[in-house]
């Protein structure tokens, strides 16, 4: 493998997570962001975002020379004293614009920024999740006969990103010039994962289609605890009877109150969008985001039904805020879209999270973020479980079923041990369990 000069412009999950991996696998890597402050952190060893492996891998970067960190993509790409750049990846937000589709100002923004400075021969990577034809529009804005755009979705679980971006599944690389796409992808030749080389559109559509599916095999899930709770049968044993089926999978089969984060709510919205704007309709889509949205709902009738019918003025204690565990990112969380159901109904509401101690203002406003769980669960007429943080599960809920004013726990996760919680004579309701 030949080490590569590359440049990584934006320093969120996506671009620190791939400067640093990329670094790792001995190319020389600079990263680059507009957000002044957090270079400066990073410069010193810093990383903001909760993410296992990543914090070590920066400082080895840099230790090793391979890793650096500037500010603006303009200042990444034009160093005279340096070799010019090979590569350079775009990991900006394309965050859901008006109407559910990608907006895709950052993208657009630095190519405007490079589009003179690039050095002749590079390649233009989009790891960004941007709709079917951005590659071909980046081209067009770049408006270099030297330069190739080739798309290269990325596939990182936020909680473990550098674990999924040195161990993948799979490469995509996608250019309509044959041998950008074979440069990007031997990028990683070191990693020896299947690679599909496609076109452009191909590459940004597979994005799409798999987080699309996630979703869907997650709204079904959900569907089918709905089912099982009303028929008596138990989604536990129903979805590990589906999962020993290889075509199905055990992966991806937990209900939950519905899913969130930065991701998979963005993705259904846009492919939903961008199938609109062709005339066509994806109803499988749609129903799915409809039946998530729906989870939400269900999930509060739980909380009602268990403390009484009305949830007027109680207090409700709520274990985890963030989308998922193991992360402290509180983006589209369903934890917070249940919270604010719940105080839509005039519950108050007091919660901890692992990853979230202190309140964010104009995020958590609807709970009272406390920093353990029996301070979450005290004079509570019900506690919620939200977010499937792991430590739950060994909690004191003897010393919890002392600090409650009614001993009742919603676990929207099913992650609890209910005979654990039945000795602390707290009683348990779960989702699509007998
Ligand atoms: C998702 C995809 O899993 C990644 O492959 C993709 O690269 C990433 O989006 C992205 O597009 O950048 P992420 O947003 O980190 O990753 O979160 P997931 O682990 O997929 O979880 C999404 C939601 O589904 C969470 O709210 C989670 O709690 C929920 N979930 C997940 C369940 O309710 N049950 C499950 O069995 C799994």
């Amino acid at each position: 493998m030949f080490a590569r000069r590359i440049a990584v412009v934006g320093t969120g999950y996506v671009g620190l997570t791939t400067g640093a991996c990329l670094a790792s696998l001995g190319h020389r890597v600079v990263c680059a962001d507009i957000d002044t402050a957090k270079i400066e952190r990073l410069r010193r060893g810093e990383v903001d975002i909760l993410e296992p492996g990543l914090v070590e891998l920066v400082v080895e970067g840099m230790a090793a020379g391979r890793l650096e960190f500037v500010v603006g993509a303009r200042e990444a790409i034009s160093r005279p004293d340096e070799l010019p750049v090979e590569v350079m990846f775009l990991c900006v937000p394309t965050p859901m614009g008006a109407g559910g589709a990608a907006d895709l100002s950052a993208v657009e923004a630095v190519a405007a920024e490079v589009r003179s400075l690039l050095p002749s021969g590079c390649v233009v990577v989009n790891k960004s999740t941007v709709p079917v034809g951005t590659a071909a529009a980046t081209l067009g804005l770049l408006n270099r006969r030297d330069v190739a755009v080739v798309s290269n979705p990325e596939f990182l679980r936020e909680g473990s990103a550098v674990h999924d971006f040195l161990h993948p599944d799979r490469i995509v690389v996608g250019c309509d010039a044959q041998d950008a796409a074979e440069r990007v992808a031997a990028l990683y030749s070191k990693l020896g994962a299947p690679t599909v080389l496609t076109d452009a559109a191909s590459a940004e559509m597979v994005k799409y289609a798999a987080n699309c599916f996630l979703a869907m095999k997650l709204s079904y899930v959900n569907a089918l605890a709905e089912l099982c709770d009303v028929l008596g049968a138990d989604v536990g044993a129903v979805t590990e009877g589906m999962g020993y089926d290889r075509r199905i999978g055990q992966a991806f089969l937990k209900p939950g109150p519905g899913w969130g984060g930065s991701c998979l709510p963005k993705d259904t919205n846009a492919l939903v969008q961008v199938a609109a704007a062709a005339g066509r309709e994806l109803p499988i889509v749609s129903a799915s985001i409809a039946t998530n949205e729906r989870q939400r709902v269900l999930m509060v009738d739980k909380v009602r039904d268990a403390v009484g019918g009305s949830l007027a003025g109680l207090r409700i204690g709520l274990l985890g805020l963030t989308f998922k565990a193991g992360t402290d990112d509180l983006r589209d969380s369903p934890a917070l879209a249940v919270a604010a159901l719940l105080r839509v109904e005039g519950a108050e509401l007091t919660g901890f999270d692992p990853g979230c101690p202190v309140a964010v203002p104009g995020v958590t406003d609807d709970v009272t973020v406390v920093s353990d769980a029996l301070l979450a669960a005290k004079d509570a007429a019900a506690l919620v479980v939200l977010t499937e943080w792991p430590q739950f599960r060994s909690l004191d809920w003897a010393g919890i079923a002392g600090e409650m004013a009614c001993r009742v726990v919603v676990d929207t996760r099913n992650l609890l041990d209910a005979d654990v919680l039945r000795r602390a004579r707290i009683s348990w309701v779960g989702v699509g369990r007998r």
